[in-house]
């Protein structure tokens, strides 16, 4: 979700206007991913590296997490709708840890759609304490090193038991992946659009979609007839 700070400069903003415009372009995406039958929506409001902004900035991207889970607790739980989190939440506001936990238990069983954030996440996190574990694991015993293979590994991350992405959005005009997913994106379609977060919308999501639906799919292999 990239541009939220470029698209506040461009309006004489702050950089926290353009991360509460940023969270009402994440409702509307929420919407028109039901509307499109997505079924696994994974959106990177955090990464570990964005502790080194500014400590008002930090402040106020805790504050929107907050906001946003209390705000729409209610709404995901009515439209069957499962938030999971990825990411390091020990670092957080242990009271809005509590709030984000409780409405991860809450909406456990909601089938409709799962809206998977990304918090204090980096993928070479996610695979550094995966591996950790894994290897904590197999030094107790619990573990066979024979036994460890992609599925293995994978049920170590954060996305166990999630499908691989299908589709790679990034906002904003960069063209780079920035440490997002990166066990999970090995075969997924890539694709960078110049509109700054805050003014995507459905007609972008929609676009995006179209753009995947043309590409050719070969995981490695040749084109079946
Ligand atoms: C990147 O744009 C965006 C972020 C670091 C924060 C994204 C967070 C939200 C949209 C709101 C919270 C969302 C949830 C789901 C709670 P940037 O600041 O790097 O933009 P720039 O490159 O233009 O400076």
């Amino acid at each position: 979700m990239d541009g939220n700070g470029r698209w506040a400069a461009a309006r004489g903003l702050n950089r926290a206007a353009g991360h509460r415009a940023g969270l009402d372009a994440v409702r509307r995406t929420l919407e028109a991913s039901r509307e499109f039958g997505v079924s696994i929506l994974t959106l990177y409001a955090f990464s570990t590296e964005n502790w080194r902004r500014p400590a008002d900035e930090v402040e106020a991207l805790m504050q929107l997490l907050g906001e946003a889970v209390s705000d729409e607790a209610d709404e995901l739980i009515r439209e069957g709708i499962q938030l999971r989190v990825s990411g390091d939440l020990s670092s957080i506001d242990p009271g809005l840890r509590r709030e984000v936990e409780q409405v991860v238990a809450l909406t456990r069983e909601n089938g409709e759609l799962i809206l998977n954030v990304a918090y204090n996440y980096g993928g070479r996190a996610e695979i550094l304490s995966a591996v950790r574990r894994l290897a904590g694991d197999a030094a107790a015993g619990r573990l066979s090193p024979d036994a460890i293979d992609e599925a293995a590994l994978s049920r170590y991350l954060y996305s166990a038991g999630l499908a691989d992405p299908d589709l790679l959005i990034r906002t904003g005009g960069e063209q780079r992946v920035s440490n997002f997913l990166l066990w999970q994106i090995a075969y997924t379609e890539l694709y960078f659009c110049d509109v700054y977060w805050p003014d995507f919308d459905r007609t972008h999501l929609s676009a995006a979609i179209q753009t995947y639906q043309q590409r050719l799919r070969r995981f490695g292999g040749i084109e079946s007839s």
